[in-house]
């Protein structure tokens, strides 16, 4: 089998050497074990959460920073990933929704794909290739409430419609695994679902690579109520389909014994050996089963790509009275517990990464404002994102009445997300909030950088800021990136990948929702404040999918993002009418920079089927085109 993750500032590619040269010269048969480990955003250069990188929609971008997490881990002995993670991330309050690329099963797709290509590299045989492991098959991302490990209950046409293509892409990409989930779909936990992992993937994909469970995911279907203990554990997921087992020893314990009670088949074990041996063969194990030694991080040309990652992550959410960018010769309170965080924004599920290694943003404003970095106070006001002592508020203010904007740098803590780490509220955390709102009554523009692993919801904070930039988890390269798109030098150009909440209780909210019977508009509603006691009846005015208190419009939707400049989309072209089964449609439109910068467009098609003997989503993405157009360009854009 493997050997999977050890443990951190270990000398790594010794110890992995070490390891192998007992696989391949002591052991019976002598084949090479495969060293898996999770690479998730970044080894040691860290690129921004998967959730942020998808926000940049820039497939190319995802590749060169996978590809570079590929040449880090593979100098250290690595060659085997469990990412992409593609499960679809439709609730914030999930921890995990951080190492999403989004709710959208298009943007979704794309972009596994590209991490796929990016670890892989041209040759899978190439010492510098990581194989890549799909996760979490299939439906983990639905978890009931957002509490992670919880049920999934999909009915099938959602299933295939949403949850099972990004799979489907990353393994047409060069996914050579898939990871079970832990959770129980319609009642089946993932790691004994027969139906995912042979009708699915065997029967319907024609899928060569091999499965393996998630962390104790065989076990713990004890715990599910599934099966009675280690036996039928082994017995149920090895019939199911699985190949591989990870940290539980059920199938070690038990294979033997349950082929000699046919209960389980030997053509099934040798289906699970071919499976990884096919694997092995291919990634060059025999060959070449040991690493160099010769470790590379951090090269600069990896941080360089790590700084476009962070920039291109970065989603503008509001900017009133073009508050931003900021010009040098402004006075500037930075503020806010996520301002110098070398730890903090790296994000969730590194291993490898080093605060020490971060560039962050103090160090890279001086050596940005130069001659004017005295323009700069910088007063955190909470020690960090949960804090609740106010003793921080009074040199923050201070700061703030010398200035003449804030850059109040919020939002949550890297261990905030991440598996495991699911939160009910998910409002700016702390105090953050109270002092947002001292920090309002000076009357200066404010502008609220968040670094979160989540769109956090911003009841009584939205109003009061003038700029809003989501930057998530931006990794290494935070710092320098934000100084760039804080002053100007390089516009916004991220989206939203996700829908952003007025609320959690809005959950469950997402852009790709069917219309219902009585859909919602802005006026079929009554606002909950405007119910006359007296004289409102039950249905008026409305009878729509509404909510009284929030409505049915989130804070920002999917696809959402402003830029220094502006867009004008017209002329849009259908290249014909009717379309009969199988036809191709081509459809092209202008899109025009009317401002005054050089920026980046990320133009989206949707459809709408409008008429379905089961229904159809209001919208569905299609195909997304990047293009950058300095001020007063137009260009066409076609899509088929
Ligand atoms: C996670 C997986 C991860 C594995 C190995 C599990 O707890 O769910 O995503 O790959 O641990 O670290």
């Amino acid at each position: 089998g493997g050997f999977l993750t050890i443990p951190r500032n270990s000398d790594a590619p010794k110890a992995f050497n070490w390891i192998q040269k007992i696989a391949v010269t002591e052991s019976k048969n002598g084949i090479p074990l495969i060293f898996g480990h999770d690479v998730i955003h970044g080894y040691k250069t860290i690129f921004p959460i998967p959730l942020g990188q998808a926000a940049s929609w820039n497939p190319a971008t995802v590749e060169q920073g996978a590809r570079i997490a590929a040449q880090e881990a593979t100098s250290a002995g690595i060659r085997w990933t469990f990412a992409p993670m593609v499960d679809i991330g439709r609730d914030p309050r999930w921890g995990r929704v951080a190492e999403t690329l989004g709710e959208d099963v298009f943007l979704a797709s794309t972009l596994g794909a590209s991490m796929v290509k990016g670890f892989r590299g041209d040759d899978l045989s190439s010492p510098d290739s990581l194989a890549a492991c799909a996760k979490h098959f299939a439906g983990y991302g639905a978890a009931e409430g957002g509490r992670d490990y919880n049920v999934a209950n999909i009915p099938m046409g959602q299933l295939y419609d949403h949850h099972l293509p990004p799979f489907k892409a990353a393994i047409d990409a060069g996914a050579v695994s898939v990871m079970t989930s832990y959770s129980e779909l319609n009642g089946v936990p993932g790691t004994a679902d027969y139906h995912l992992m042979t009708d699915v993937l065997r029967e319907q994909w024609e899928f060569t690579g091999f499965v393996v469970s998630d962390w104790n995911s065989v076990m713990e279907m004890v715990m599910h109520g599934f099966v009675e203990g280690d036996k039928d554990a082994a017995e149920l997921s090895t019939n199911a389909g699985l190949d591989f087992e990870m940290h539980s020893t059920a199938l070690g314990d038990n294979l033997q014994q349950l082929i000699a009670e046919g209960k389980v088949s030997q053509e099934r074990i040798d289906s699970a050996v071919r499976r990884l041996l096919r694997v092995k063969f291919a990634m060059g194990l025999f060959e070449t089963p040991y690493s160099s030694e010769k470790e590379e991080f951090l090269k600069d040309e990896y941080l360089q790509v790590a700084k476009q990652a962070a920039l291109e992550s970065f989603v503008l959410l509001k900017n009133e009275n073009s508050v931003l960018p900021l010009n040098k010769k402004q006075k500037v309170a930075i503020i806010g517990p996520l301002a110098e965080v070398p730890y903090q924004q790296l994000g969730t599920w590194i291993y490898e990464g080093e605060a020490k290694d971060s560039r962050t943003l103090l160090p890279a404003l001086e050596s940005y404002l130069g001659s004017q970095r005295s323009n700069i106070r910088y007063a955190e006001g909470l020690p960090y994102s949960r804090s609740k002592d106010r003793a921080g508020f009074k040199k923050a203010i201070r700061a703030a009445k010398k200035s003449d904007v804030i850059v109040f740098f919020g939002g949550e803590e890297a261990v905030l997300t991440g598996e495991g780490h699911s939160r009910g509220d998910i409002s700016l955390p702390g105090a953050q909030q109270e002092l947002i709102d001292e920090l309002a009554k000076l009357n200066k523009p404010i502008v609220l950088v968040l670094l979160s692993g989540r769109p956090n919801t911003l009841e009584g904070v939205v109003d009061k800021v003038d700029g809003l930039i989501m930057a998530w988890h931006p990794g290494t390269m935070a710092g320098p990136a934000l100084v760039d798109i804080i002053y100007g030098e390089e516009s916004p150009s991220g989206k939203l990948p996700i829908t952003w909440p007025k609320s959690s209780g809005q959950l469950p909210i997402y852009y790709n929702h069917k219309a219902t019977g009585r859909p919602p508009t802005d006026d079929n509603y009554t606002r909950i404040q405007a119910i006359d006691p007296a004289t409102t009846w039950q249905h008026a005015p409305g009878n729509s999918s509404n909510l009284l208190d929030y409505g049915h419009r989130p804070e920002f939707p999917f696809g959402f993002g402003l830029t220094y400049s502006s867009f004008e989309y017209s002329d849009l072209e259908l290249e014909q009418q009717k379309l009969a089964v199988g036809d191709t449609l081509g459809v092209s439109i202008q899109i025009k920079n009317s401002g005054n910068r050089q920026a980046t467009e990320i133009v989206q098609l949707y459809v709408r089927d409008l008429i379905g003997n089961v229904t159809r989503p209001v919208k569905e993405l299609k195909a997304f085109q990047r293009l950058s157009l300095s001020p007063g360009e137009t260009r066409t854009v076609e899509f088929k």
